[in-house]
């Protein structure tokens, strides 16, 4: 998967997701890290649809996340290696639920 999935806080946008429904104050902000299988092909990025491109993602976790500007020689290296994990997009097949 391309991280563990884990659930960490991510302090960027209004939306409060998990802490809508369990009301407890360190679930604001909560988001799951998403695989990164595949990431170049599915623009926009995070959860809102907030980074239009790829290196606008990158510049806002490197500020966000680990707390670093990423230069322009970094940025097309993070790039590189994020297209690398471009593989088979699986078909999803939205099953036709039966009438209620
Ligand atoms: C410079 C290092 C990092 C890079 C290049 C990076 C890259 C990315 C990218 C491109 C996405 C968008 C994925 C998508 O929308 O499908 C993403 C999402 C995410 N990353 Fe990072 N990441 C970094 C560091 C971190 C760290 C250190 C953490 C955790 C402490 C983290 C947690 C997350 C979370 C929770 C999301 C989902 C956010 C959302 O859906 O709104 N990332 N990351």
């Amino acid at each position: 998967m391309l991280p563990s999935g884990e659930l960490v806080k991510f302090e960027h946008g209004q939306d409060m997701v998990l802490f809508n429904i369990t009301g407890a104050e360190e679930d604001k902000r909560v988001f799951r890290i998403p695989t990164l299988r595949n990431l170049s092909l599915t623009a926009p990025y995070f959860h809102d649809g907030s980074a239009a491109t790829i290196e606008e993602a990158i510049a806002i976790m490197a500020k966000v996340q680990v707390e670093k500007t990423i230069d322009p020689g970094e940025e097309v290296a993070i790039v590189a290696f994020l297209k690398s994990l471009v593989g088979e997009q699986p078909q999803i097949v939205i099953p036709i639920l039966p009438p209620e």
